[in-house]
C-alpha cells in the first residue's frame, strides 16, 4: 500500500480546518495534521462541540477525523512528519505601537516560521495561505534560511485562501480560482506541480500561477474590489433615499450589465467580519508606506463609507424614534457578521448596538448561531467600564427578543428572519412599532399595511417617510 502523502497545518481557525478537510474528503492518499498552539480549540475540534458553525463542515470532520485528518498540540510531531506545511495563522491588524490600527500584525506568522525551522529534519514546502502582507514570503524565507538545520532547506509558495464564512465548502470544493505564487526556479517549479496536484479536484483553467508578490497582492486586491463594491452600492443607497429612487432596482438595473455582475450589490448596514476591513488597512497601510498618498486617500473612503453606512442605520432610528430609546426595548434580530455563521468578528450588528447601548436603550439580542458569551464579549469590549447586565439580554429565539418591544433592527439576513410572521409581530409589540431593516429582509409594503412604522436601507421615501 502506497504511503500518505504528509502535510500539517499550522493554524486551526476558519481558513485552516475548512481547507484540510477538503483537501482530505478530495484525495484518500493525504494525511493531513491540524496543529494550533491554542489546545482548547483542538480539544474542541476533537469533541462533539466543534468551534464553530460552518455549514457541512461538521459532516466532513465525523467522515475524516481520525483517519486521514487529525488534530494536535504536538508542534514538533506534526512539523517535521509533514513534506508540506501550511501557514493558515490569524493575521490581524496591529493594536498598538507603530501603524497601530492599520498595520499587519506578523507575529504568529513569524512564530510560525521560527517552530518550522527549528522543527524540521527534513526538507520542507511552506505553504503561505494566511492573508499577508506583500513581500512577506521573503521575509519568511529569511527567518527560515537563518533558522535552519544543517541541510534543510525550505520551498516557499504562495497561496491565499478565497473562502467565503458562511459557504466555506461549498467555496472550497468549487472555487473560481486557485492562485499559487512561486519563484521562477527549478525547485520552486517542482514544488508548485506538488500543490497542483493536492488541487485535483480543480479545473487546471482554473489554477492561476503567478510570482510570490502578485500572489499576495491578488489576495489584497480582490478583498478591496469585493469591498469596494459594497461600499459603492451604499453610497448610492443614500441617494437613492433622498432622491425617491429604490436600490434593489438599481443593483438589478446595473447588475445585468455583464461588465459589472449581479454579486456584491446587496446595500445593508456594511461589511462586516475579519476579513474585509482588516485587508482594506493592510493594502492602505502598505501604500503609506511607499508613500502613495492618492492610493491610500482612495482605498480609505471605502473603510469610511462603512462606517458612515452604520452610522446614518443608527441616525434613522433615532430620528424615527423622536430621538428618545432610553429605556426602551429594542430587538436585536441577527448579531453575526452575515447569515450561516456563527463568526461575529467586525460584525456591524457591534457598533450598531453599542451606539444603541450609549442612548440608553435595553437590547434584546437573538441570533441563531452566534453565543451569548461572543456577544456580550464583543459588546463589553467597547465599553470595558458599562455594567451591560442592566441593558442587554440574549435570548435564545426571536418570539422572546420581539415581545414589547419598541422596535426591531434586522442586522443579520438570516433566512428565519424572511419568514417572520409580521401580522403576529405586531400584535405582541408596543406602539407606535418599528421595523428598521438593515439587509433588505422584510417585505416593507406588507409590514406597513399591517400598521408597522418601517425603515428599509436604501428604499424610497414614500415608505421611509410617514
Ligand atoms: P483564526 O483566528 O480563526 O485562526 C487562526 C489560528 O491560528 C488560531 O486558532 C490561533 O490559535 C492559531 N495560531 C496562532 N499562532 C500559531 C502558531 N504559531 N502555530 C499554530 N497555530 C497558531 O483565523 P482565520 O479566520 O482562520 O484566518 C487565518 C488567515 O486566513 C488570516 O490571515 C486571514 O486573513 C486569512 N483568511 C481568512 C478568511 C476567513 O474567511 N476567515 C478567508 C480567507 C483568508
Ligand atoms: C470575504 C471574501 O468574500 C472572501 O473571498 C475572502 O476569502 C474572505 O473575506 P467573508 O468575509 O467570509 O468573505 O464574507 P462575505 O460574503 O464576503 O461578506 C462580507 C461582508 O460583506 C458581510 O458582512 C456581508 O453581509 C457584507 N455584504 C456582502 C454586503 O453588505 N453586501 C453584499 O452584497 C455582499
Amino acid at each position: 500500500e502506497k504511503k500518505p502523502y504528509p502535510i500539517c497545518c499550522l493554524g486551526a481557525g476558519y481558513v485552516g480546518v475548512p481547507t484540510m478537510a477538503v483537501i482530505c474528503e478530495k484525495n484518500p492518499d493525504i494525511k493531513a495534521t491540524v496543529f494550533d498552539v491554542d489546545e482548547k480549540r483542538i480539544a474542541a475540534w476533537k469533541s462533539e462541540n466543534l468551534p464553530f458553525y460552518e455549514p457541512d463542515l461538521e459532516d466532513i470532520i465525523k467522515a475524516k477525523r481520525d483517519k486521514s485528518l487529525f488534530f494536535s498540540t504536538d508542534a514538533e510531531k506534526s512539523i517535521n512528519e509533514a513534506d508540506l506545511i501550511y501557514i493558515c495563522v490569524g493575521t490581524p491588524t496591529k493594536t498598538t505601537g507603530i501603524g497601530a490600527g492599520m498595520g499587519t500584525n506578523l507575529t504568529y506568522i513569524e512564530s510560525t516560521a521560527r517552530m518550522i525551522a527549528k522543527y524540521s529534519k527534513t526538507n520542507k514546502i511552506i505553504v503561505e495561505k494566511s492573508t499577508v502582507p506583500v513581500q512577506t514570503s521573503s521575509y519568511l524565507e529569511k527567518v527560515l534560511k537563518a533558522n535552519a538545520q544543517p541541510n534543510v532547506t525550505f520551498e516557499i509558495l504562495s497561496n491565499p485562501e478565497f473562502m467565503a464564512e458562511g459557504s466555506a465548502i461549498r467555496d472550497l470544493r468549487k472555487p473560481d480560482r486557485v492562485v499559487i505564487g512561486g519563484k521562477d526556479t527549478e525547485s520552486a517549479q517542482k514544488a508548485i506541480e506538488i500543490l497542483k496536484k493536492i488541487y485535483c479536484w480543480v479545473d487546471d483553467k482554473q489554477i492561476v500561477t503567478t510570482n510570490l508578490f502578485s500572489s499576495e497582492l491578488i489576495k489584497l486586491t480582490a478583498n478591496a474590489f469585493l469591498a469596494q463594491r459594497v461600499s459603492s452600492i451604499n453610497a448610492i443607497a443614500e441617494v437613492a433615499e433622498v432622491t425617491g429612487a429604490n436600490v434593489h432596482e438599481i443593483a438589478r438595473g446595473i447588475g445585468l450589465d455583464s461588465r459589472i455582475g449581479p454579486k456584491f450589490l446587496g446595500a445593508g448596514i456594511g461589511f462586516g467580519g475579519s476579513c474585509f476591513q482588516k485587508d482594506l488597512f493592510n493594502l492602505i497601510y502598505l501604500c503609506e508606506w511607499f508613500n502613495l498618498k492618492e492610493v491610500v486617500a482612495y482605498w480609505k473612503q471605502v473603510v469610511i463609507m462603512n462606517d458612515h453606512q452604520r452610522k446614518r442605520f443608527v441616525m434613522k432610528i433615532l430620528n424615527k424614534m423622536f430621538n428618545n430609546i432610553t429605556s426602551k426595548k429594542i430587538s436585536v434580530l441577527g448579531f453575526a457578521f452575515k447569515k450561516d455563521t456563527s463568526d461575529t468578528r467586525e460584525s456591524p450588528a457591534i457598533y450598531i448596538s453599542d451606539y444603541l447601548i450609549k442612548e440608553g436603550a435595553h437590547l434584546s439580542i437573538y441570533d441563531p448561531k452566534a453565543t451569548k458569551e461572543t456577544i456580550l464579549r464583543d459588546l463589553q469590549a467597547l465599553t470595558p467600564n458599562v455594567n451591560l447586565e442592566k441593558q442587554v439580554t440574549v435570548v435564545s429565539n426571536a418570539q422572546d427578543s420581539i415581545k414589547e418591544s419598541h422596535a426591531i433592527l434586522i442586522l443579520t439576513d438570516w433566512d428565519e428572519f424572511k419568514e417572520l410572521n409580521l401580522a403576529e409581530t405586531y400584535k405582541i409589540m408596543e406602539k407606535p412599532a418599528y421595523i428598521f431593516d438593515g439587509r433588505n429582509v422584510i417585505d416593507q409594503k406588507e409590514a406597513r399595511k399591517i400598521g408597522f412604522e418601517t425603515y428599509s436601507v436604501g428604499t424610497p421615501l414614500i415608505y421611509n417617510s410617514d
